[in-house]
Order: C-alpha cells, then structure tokens, then sequence
C-alpha cells in the first residue's frame, strides 16, 4: 500500500469510505465485503462458536489512518463503542510521521504453560529430578504437535518454581516454555500441559493439579516507540479535528508546552496506581480495539497487560515518555501480547480475516507490533488532550451525537440535534428530546 493517509476520509459516506478503501488498500471489495454486513458473523456461524446462541451483538468497526509501522503503511481496523479512540489514534500516527512513524519489535512466541504439583514427599528432590529429566519432558512435549514442530515451534524450556507459602502449604509449579509461532497458542500449550502431567507426577512422587496456561506472557513482549517532533505538539484549541465549542478555544499551546504537559501527566501515572489503571485503560483502548478486529482474545491481552503493569509488587504505567537531546518527545511501550493469526476466530469470522488482510500481516509478530503502536499512539492521544484543552472538548461533539441517536434521533437529526447540544453545553438525552421536539413538532413524554 502506497499511504495509509486518505484526505478527508471522515467526511465521506459510509459507502464511500469502503470504496476508498479498496482504492488505497488494493484490496477488493470482496475481500472487505465483511466490513459491511451487521457484524461479518452469521447467527448459524455463532451457534458453531459459542453455546446457547441466540444472536449476534455487532460493534463500530472504524480504520486508523496515518499508520506507519516498521516503515510499512499500514491501515488499522478497530473495533470499538468509545467515540473519539479512532480518530485520537490516527491523528496521532500523523503527527508520529514527522518521526518516521512507530518502531515495534516483539520476542519469539513463547508462552507459557503452568502445572502444579501438589502432594510433593521431597520438594528439593523433585525439583532436581525435574531438571534431570528436562531433556526427556521437553522431547515428550514437542511429539504432541507435529504441525506446529514443523512450522519451527515446539517446547522449548521446563523451568520449576517453588512456592514455598500458600494457603496449602508449599508445592512445586513446572513452568513449560512453549513456541508457538504464529498462534495465540493457549491450546498447543493447555494441551502440552496435560499431555506432560503424567511423566511429572511419576518424576516428582506429587500430583499434577492445575494444568494450565498463563496469561502473564511475559516471554512474548511487544515493544513499540515513536519520536514526535516537538513542533509537532503545538496547535491552537479549535484547529483540531473534532470541532466544538469549549472555554479554552482558540488558546494557543507551544510544542514544549504540550511535551511537558505529556511528560507530568506520564510522571502521576509512573507512581500512582490510581492514575495508572486509568492511564493503561487509554492504552487499552487502542489495543483491545485492533485485537477485537483480529479475532483474538482481548481478555488474554487485557489480563497480561495489568499483570505486567504490577510486576515490580506496584501497579505501573505500561508506557514512558521522554524527550530526546533535542528535545522531540519519545514514547515507548512495552506488554506482553499473545496474539495469533491462525486459529481461534482468526481464521473463522469473516470481519477478523477481512481486518487481518487490510492490516496486511503475515505474522503473528507483525499483528503484534501494529497493536502495541496504537496502544501507544492512543495513550499519546489521551495525554495529549488531557495535558491541554481537557478530554471532554474533544469527546463531547462525538458523545453527543450517541446521546441523540439514544433519544431517538436518525439521519441529518442526529448532527443537527448533537451540535445543538454541545453548543448549549448541555450533552443529555432529555435535551436531546426536547431539541428533537422542536423540529418534529412532537411532544416531549415527561
Ligand atoms: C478514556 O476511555 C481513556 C482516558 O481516561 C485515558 C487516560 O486518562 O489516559 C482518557
């Protein structure tokens, strides 16, 4: 794809938007005819996937713009009910341009699976025969699946923790270290884990209890970082994207400005758990909306992401902010990111295949590193509007256009009844319904 930029792409229709679409991306508009239908699934392809199937509940599928990630032009499928996260994300890729864009990496795929051994007779005795047989368990282990073996995955480490108190005492936990290349992996590992439970319990003289896989995938980080050119940073209060009328309009930030107003609101966050859930919460945002689109499992995602947060014993900011020698702001995240791009409903559900090959990934590395560049891109954006004009001037013209459509509004009403709204500072749906009143000539139920 030449540019993930697309002028004026928010005023068009959304038919517009898909054939535009199929122009930048190359792709056709079979390959993204996912995107258009009410949520991309069928009702009989729910009832395949999950028990007790009585529907479909669809969400907001929008496309980052602006993206460049590793140098590659990328456009961004999220899906998400929040107003404001997808146009935050792209206007902050565009401002990331000026530094060539996001710089992601990831570690090998390894996940891990846990099993504990309770009833161990002789704790440092199992833990030492664990470690003679780690040769044997690991072979065992990479016998249970051929095809992941012959893509290059496989085990690949037994590690043994001891947990010396609990509220049962102590007992053994075996960690196996699992590649699993281009899947999420939770079954190849869940799998191993049961498959190897038998040989640890003839090893330790114990019993193999939890056989499970972690979601603390702290072996398979992903890592993004951006420079913004400090210039960048400034603008005027009004000249965003989002018009609306607020007390602050027209007031005038500088570059510095904005970066130490970034800096400060990064610093609450570093030390303060209470900020920090709220911080990574903007984060998560960016990143549970791509991994939604990709049909992965964003409470995996979610859990790893605020049990590495707390990894030091206190909750923390997943990103840090910086500046550079000349004084551009950097910003850096680190997570961890179990995602696949075979199996589960990756492969399954047309609007998660459809996302993938927008996103054009080939690798489960590559969805991973897109993801963290707009989990950083969104925490850019939130500190950014925190840090200045405040969240709410932004939010407030899109949330108000939600307040209308609850109070009943389609069609042209829905701009007429929202910017009616924000003009008169008063976002709620019984002016929404009042204001609707005055043109339908209805009467307002009080
Ligand atoms: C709202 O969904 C996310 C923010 O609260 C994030 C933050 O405070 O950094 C705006």
């Amino acid at each position: 794809m030449a540019t993930s930029r697309i002028a004026g792409f928010y005023n068009l229709s959304l038919d517009e938007r898909l054939t535009e679409l199929t122009g930048t991306s190359g792709l056709s508009a079979v390959d993204l005819a996912a995107f258009q239908s009410a949520g991309g699934l069928t009702p009989d392809a729910a009832d395949h996937m999950i028990e007790n199937a009585v529907g479909l509940h669809s969400l907001p599928l929008g496309i980052a713009l602006n993206f460049i990630v590793n140098r590659r032009e990328v456009l961004v499928p999220m899906v998400i009910e929040e107003p404001s996260v997808v146009a935050g994300a792209s206007f902050m890729a565009k401002l990331a341009r000026g530094g060539g864009g996001f710089t992601a990496e990831t570690d090998e795929p390894l996940m891990i699976g846990q099993m504990q051994v309770l009833d161990v007779p002789d704790i440092p005795l199992a833990h030492s025969a664990l470690m003679e047989h780690r040769a044997e368990l690991l072979a065992e282990a990479d016998t249970i699946d051929p095809v992941l073996k012959k893509l290059g995955g496989g085990a690949r480490d037994i590690e043994v923790r001891v947990i010396e108190e609990s509220p049962i005492g102590a007992f053994l936990v075996v960690h196996l270290i699992y590649d699993v290349r281009d899947a999420m992996g939770a079954n190849a590992v869940n799998t191993a884990c049961e498959k190897l439970a038998p040989h640890v319990e003839i090893i330790t003289g114990g019993r193999v209890h939890l056989k499970i896989l972690s979601n603390l995938a702290d072996r398979r980080l992903a890592r993004a970082r951006c420079i913004i050119p400090v210039k960048e940073l400034a603008f005027t209060v009004g000249a965003g994207l989002a018009p609306a009328q607020g007390d602050c309009e027209g007031r005038p930030y500088t570059g510095e400005q904005v970066r130490d107003g970034i800096l400060a609101a990064w610093a609450f966050a570093a030390v303060d758990p209470y900020r920090a859930a709220t911080h990574n919460k903007g984060i998560m945002n960016g990143v549970d909306a791509v991994v939604i689109a990709s049909g992965n499992d964003w409470r995996a995602v979610e859990a790893g992401a605020h049990a590495y947060a707390a990894r030091s014993g206190r909750y923390t900011s997943l990103s840090t902010w910086g500046k550079d020698a000349d004084g551009n702001l950097t910003g850096f995240l680190e997570m961890p990111m179990a995602v696949g791009i075979v199996g589960g409903a990756t492969k399954v559900h047309p609007t998660a295949k459809a996302a993938l090959k927008l996103m054009g990934v080939k690798t489960a590395a590559e969805l991973a590193g897109i993801i963290v560049s707009v989990g950083l891109a969104q925490n850019l954006a939130a500190l950014r509007a925190l840090a200045s004009e405040g969240i709410q001037r932004g939010h407030m013209s899109l949330h108000a256009r939600q307040v209308a459509i609850a109070a009943g509004a389609t069609g042209d009403m829905i701009e007429k009844v929202a910017a009616q709204m924000v003009e008169e500072k008063m976002v709620r749906i019984d002016r929404a319904e009042e204001i609707m009143a005055t043109y339908t000539g209805k009467q307002v139920d009080k």
